[in-house]
């Protein structure tokens, strides 16, 4: 099976590059299965309904979060209505919509997709991210109820990052980071048979910083003084994200490669497609 995960879609430029490039990649590579990280997608600061609704449209099956699932005030209330939208599964009992979730994919197999944070220098205070994917396994394992399954591990620390892939490696389809913005190198089959990537970076203008516009983050680190709010970057983006071949045997992975297109980033895409 076919599956492609893109990273944080970051503000107006980068929904543009994932509606206008995503249903083209998915007819031309045939593509079973589509993830979108939407976190970033309003402004930088969370998603809006229509914005989710408009990443499923343009052929993604599931969109997931991160750190900043709740940062526009409706988010706690759509969340909960539409199966497709994933918050980190490890915030406390009782937070509103759900971190995980079974779909199926255009070929009929079951998938299992989870969004799970990281606490490394970012949230100490969530439930721990090794834990939920635990639970969520032992209630779902890969082969029995689940033809794949995708974490989305959304964290900022490498070293946590590579451990958590180690800790699911034999028992998930793939592990991919989000959150840095910043696509890594490190893409690689792991010894069981779990494709891993520590970050897959943003869809967005990387001029910028992490897809903001770059002059307030600079000025921040320079003078310690807020000049003013924090603005996207709207530049040209980048769509940045990873190709997996998964197994329909096995549910793990046969190939992963890198997928990025645009003006800035040396542009790529997986061969084993083509
Ligand atoms: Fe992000
Ligand atoms: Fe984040």
């Amino acid at each position: 099976m076919r599956l492609l995960f893109l990273g944080d879609m970051v503000g107006k430029t980068g929904r543009n590059i994932v509606f206008e490039k995503l249903p083209g990649l998915i007819s031309d590579f045939k593509l079973d299965f589509v993830i979108v990280n939407g976190e970033n997608a309003a402004g930088g600061f969370g998603i809006t309904e229509q914005i989710h609704l408009d990443t499923i449209d343009a052929g993604a099956d599931v969109v997931t979060t991160g750190n900043h699932v709740w940062d526009q005030k409706d988010t706690v209330s759509f969340c909960a209505r539409y199966d497709n939208f994933l918050r980190p599964a490890n915030y406390p009992a009782g937070t509103p919509g759900k971190g995980s979730g079974m779909y199926i994919a255009r070929n009929g197999a079951r998938v299992l997709v989870a969004n799970i944070m990281g606490r490394v220098f970012m949230h100490p205070e969530l439930d721990d991210p090794f834990k939920a994917a635990e639970t969520i396994l032992e209630a779902s394992p890969l082969g029995e109820q689940a033809d794949a399954i995708v974490f989305d591990f959304h964290a900022e620390a490498t070293s946590e990052k590579q451990c958590f892939g180690h800790f699911c490696d034999s028992r998930v389809s793939l592990v991919v980071g989000t959150h840095t913005h910043i696509p890594t190198a490190d893409h690689q089959i792991l010894n069981g048979g779990t494709a891993y990537m520590s970050d897959a970076g943003m869809c967005g203008d990387y001029d910028s910083s992490l897809g903001m516009d770059k002059e307030e983050p600079i000025n921040r680190f320079i003078s310690k003084i807020s000049k003013g709010r924090m603005e996207v970057a709207n530049g040209p983006a980048t769509l940045c994200g990873v190709a997996v071949e998964i197994s329909d045997r096995t549910g793990l992975a046969e190939k992963i490669a890198p997928l990025r297109m645009g003006p800035r980033l040396a542009e790529t895409m997986p061969d084993f497609w083509t």
